[in-house]
């Protein structure tokens, strides 16, 4: 017997075959013609196809009937042209076979409504609700993209550390790794302190002999491979313990991350305007029906939007200009504007959301807020940085042109308190064919929440990981 999901099974291709389903058990109605309806769903769509089973079947007192919400069979039967409306297909069993069943007083999916901050206590099964299941769909709809999109462009495909002994970011926002007992952990006499009477952690007695750390970005080796290769992406999780509850931060999220040899800051922009509008346009032609869910049920201004997004030119603005904008925007901010100082959330949103109206591309950022890699401008005040901001979420992307100059390099690290000896080896692609090279990282999660109009974070990512969260 042809195995077949739902999804297929909803096509009027379908008709004619006989076929075995297997899924779910989103309800069941008893008809008093002797007969019952089953809205069976397996995840591979949105929709359910509904089951007829004939009061004729052998296990239709004892099973059919008792079926319950949450329960999982596997049917066979003929898929037939449905009669009714807003389905084409339906299937009418000759066996209905219960593999599962799902007690209607513990079930917590018996009933719909659940809020989005119950369905996180119970991760494990959210998955099974509309919601979840179309989330997870673009989720790897977007994933494919983003591979095809970097592969049909000649970009290779790179693995980069999650254990790393360097900070790329210079926030300090790090989780260590350790294997240290952290009961009994080893000191050793500090050497700065006088007679020695300080003490510190003896990391040569550390599993790596050195302090180590989950990766924020893996874009210092994406340098790496880009200064030997030319194009490169990483895409990987990537860890910050920022300890910061908000709906756009997570502990652990999914970053992609192109670096290309040979790329200034305009094409970096062009590159990263690109490869949004694909990763938009692919989801609204291949997720047709999950985001018509996410546009009636998440958020009635969504499809124009995204449609806006996809068609128009993004906004390129110098970060002085918007800094203007704001100062001149007459609103009541709860951080302060000024040239200097870092654009917060409700900043981004006012230019992306109220004034523009449209994506904005901010960059020529103060060289004191930016990190240490980013190329140094000739005005010495400003770095070239890129923020991409979207309307719905803000910041989506940060990325930068690269500093390619030795010597300015080992200024921004020590401008920044970083020991330059640490990063010998990032140092060393300056010193040996240095090349102008550029890169970017888009947060998954954050474009996840720009497709579906889900207002926080921990809905997007399926396991969310944040400050006291780590459950499932
Ligand atoms: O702006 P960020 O910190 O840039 C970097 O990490 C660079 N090294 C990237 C590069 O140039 N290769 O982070 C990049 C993006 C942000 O724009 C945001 O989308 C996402 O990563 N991001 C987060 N997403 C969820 N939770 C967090 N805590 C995030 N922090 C950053
Ligand atoms: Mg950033």
């Amino acid at each position: 017997m042809q195995k077949m999901s739902v999804s297929d099974a909803r096509q009027a291709s379908a008709v004619g075959k006989q076929v075995t389903l297997q899924g779910w058990v989103r309800t069941r109605r008893d008809s008093k013609g002797g007969f019952s309806f089953i809205e069976l769903n397996d995840g591979s769509c949105q929709g359910n196809v509904q089951i007829l089973a004939d009061g004729k079947l052998p296990n239709y007192e004892s099973d059919i009937k008792k079926l319950t919400v949450g329960s999982s069979v596997s049917i066979v039967g003929n898929v037939v042209a449905s009669p009714a409306k807003g389905q084409a297909t339906e299937v009418q069993a000759t066996e209905v076979v219960v593999l599962g069943g799902a007690d209607p007083e513990t079930y917590p999916l018996q009933k719909k409504g659940h809020t989005f901050e119950f369905l996180r206590t119970i991760a494990h099964l959210r998955p099974r609700t509309n919601t979840f299941g179309a989330i997870a769909r673009v989720r790897n709809c977007v994933s494919n993209s983003i591979h095809q999109f970097f592969q049909e462009q000649g970009f290779l495909y790179v693995h980069t550390p999650i254990i790393t002994a360097s900070d790329c970011e210079g926030a300090g926002e790090l989780f260590k790794v350790t294997t240290l007992p952290l009961e009994k952990i080893p000191l050793t006499p500090n050497p700065s302190l006088r007679g020695g009477e300080g003490s510190q952690i003896d990391y040569s007695k550390d599993f790596f002999g050195k302090p180590a750390f989950l990766t924020v970005s893996g874009q210092l080796q994406g340098e790496i491979f880009a200064c030997s290769l030319g194009k490169v992406y990483t895409f990987g999780p990537t860890f910050r313990a920022e300890n910061s509850n908000t709906p756009r931060h997570l502990a652990e999220f999914w970053m992609i991350e192109p670096e290309m040899a040979f790329y200034d800051l305009d094409d970096n922009m062009n590159l990263a305007e690109a490869f949004i509008k694909r990763i938009v346009g692919d989801a609204l032609n291949k997720c047709g029906e999950d985001m018509q869910f996410f546009h009636d049920r998440i958020d009635k201004t969504l499809l124009p939007r995204l449609e806006g997004i996809f068609k128009n030119d993004f906004l390129r603005l110098p970060y002085s200009e918007a800094v203007e904008i704001l100062e001149k925007a007459g609103q009541t901010w709860e951080f302060p504007v000024g040239w200097g100082k870092d654009l917060q959330s409700e900043h981004e949103r006012y230019l992306t959301e109220k004034h523009f109206g449209k994506p904005v591309i901010l960059f020529n950022y103060p060289r004191t807020l930016k990190p240490f890699y980013m190329r140094v401008n000739d005005d010495e005040k400003t770095v070239r940085a890129m923020d991409v901001l979207v309307p719905g979420v803000g910041e989506i992307i940060g990325g930068s042109q690269r500093e390619e100059r030795l010597e300015m390099l080992e200024l921004r690290m020590k401008e920044q308190g970083l020991p330059p000896e640490h990063y010998w080896w990032y140092l060393d692609l300056r010193r040996y064919g240095t090349v102008p090279h550029a890169g970017f990282g888009l947060g998954l999660e954050r474009v996840l929440l720009m497709l579906t109009g889900m207002a926080n974070i921990r809905d997007v990512n399926p396991f969310p990981r944040t400050p006291g969260n780590a459950e499932f």
